[in-house]
């Protein structure tokens, strides 16, 4: 086959993936993120050429296949990690906060600082490839995220850490009569569609899907409700955000 038709058959293939599969060029757009971190993504990546894209996060075969961790192949923790909770445990309205459930987890694998970022696990083994960043501080001996990892001009910073307690409360059952008309403390008013189902979700004002995740017969609020990790940033749409920035928090919060 000559090189012509080699271009040719990739641009069919290119064109068959991008326009017949939309699920397909969804993901194929996470080249441009920051979760590239096979060696062509352009901040915090490995210097091995091998590594794929998706790598680091799913593996096709000897992953671990649990809800909300699909074909999972990042490593945690070896010894269980401790969060401190979002209001030692409990919100303004008594909601009772958990340890973050898988799908927090497998955020947190990265982005808790434990743990470096691309050790992953298949069949039981554990392996790490070298990296390279371009965060202030550097990583950290064992390629985790440290404090340090701090934009000193924008305060962005993708080290979350083990306290939680800054952060919007995670790990936790949306009631499932939702907060009432009024939307009470939360100021919340949505009810959960499709509850104790995989597509579990809450539909916010923008007609954005945030999906609750399965745990002990509860639809459970976890990182990736507000976040999908392969999501393109566009202008005002940034951060994985499900939602536009500056729309995301009335989305849900639409009584406040
Ligand atoms: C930085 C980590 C990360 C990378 C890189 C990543 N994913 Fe994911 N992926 C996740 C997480 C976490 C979930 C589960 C949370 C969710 O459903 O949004 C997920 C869910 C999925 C799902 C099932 C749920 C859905 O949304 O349909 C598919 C399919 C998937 N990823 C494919 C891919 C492919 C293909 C790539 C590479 C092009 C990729 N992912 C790269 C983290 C990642
Ligand atoms: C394999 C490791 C890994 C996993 C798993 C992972 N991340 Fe990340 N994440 C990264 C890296 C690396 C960066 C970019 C760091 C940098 O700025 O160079 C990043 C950046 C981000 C950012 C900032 C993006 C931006 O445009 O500024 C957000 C938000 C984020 N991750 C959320 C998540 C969420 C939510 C999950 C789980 C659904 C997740 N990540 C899972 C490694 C990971
Ligand atoms: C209620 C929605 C929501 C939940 C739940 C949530 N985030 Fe975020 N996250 C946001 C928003 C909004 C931003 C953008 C903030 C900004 O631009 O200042 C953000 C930003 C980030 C960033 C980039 C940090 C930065 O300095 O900009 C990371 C990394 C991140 N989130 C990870 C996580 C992880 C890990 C979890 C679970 C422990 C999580 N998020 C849960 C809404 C959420
Ligand atoms: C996907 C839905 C959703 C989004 C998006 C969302 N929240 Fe929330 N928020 C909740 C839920 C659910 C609770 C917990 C309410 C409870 O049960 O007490 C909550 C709780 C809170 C609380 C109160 C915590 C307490 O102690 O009661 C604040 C403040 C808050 N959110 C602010 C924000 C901000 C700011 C944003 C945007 C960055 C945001 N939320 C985005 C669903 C959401």
């Amino acid at each position: 086959m000559d090189y012509y038709c080699m271009l040719k058959k990739q641009l069919f293939l290119f064109v068959v993936v991008v326009f017949i599969c939309p699920t397909a060029s969804l993901f194929a757009s996470i080249a441009e993120t920051s979760h590239n971190l096979s060696a062509t993504g352009s901040g915090t990546r490995v210097t091995d050429p091998s590594v794929t894209t998706c790598s680091l996060c799913h593996v096709p075969h000897g992953g671990q296949a649990l809800d909300g961790k699909p074909l999972w192949a990042k490593a945690e923790p070896a010894a269980p990690v401790t969060y401190r909770l979002y209001g030692s445990g409990s919100t303004l309205s008594g909601t009772l906060i958990n340890r973050p459930g898988a799908s927090s987890l497998s955020c947190l694998s990265c982005h808790d600082g434990t743990i470096g970022l691309s050790a992953t696990i298949k069949n039981g083994v554990t392996t790490t490839a070298a990296m390279t960043t371009t965060l202030p501080g550097g990583l950290s001996p064992t390629g985790a995220f440290q404090p340090t990892n701090v934009d000193p001009s924008t305060g962005y910073s993708p080290y979350i850490g083990t306290n939680l307690t800054n952060a919007h409360p995670i790990g936790f059952p949306f009631p499932a009569g939702g907060y009432g008309g009024g939307g009470g403390v939360p100021g919340i008013s949505l009810t959960i569609v499709n509850g104790g189902t995989p597509d579990a979700h809450l539909h916010g004002g923008t007609d954005t899907k945030y999906p609750l995740f399965q745990s002990g017969g509860a639809d459970i609020f976890e990182c990736p409700t507000c976040h999908d990790p392969h999501l393109t940033p566009v202008a005002g749409q940034t951060k994985f955000l499900r939602a536009r920035n500056a729309l995301i928090c009335q989305d849900c919060h639409n009584v406040k």
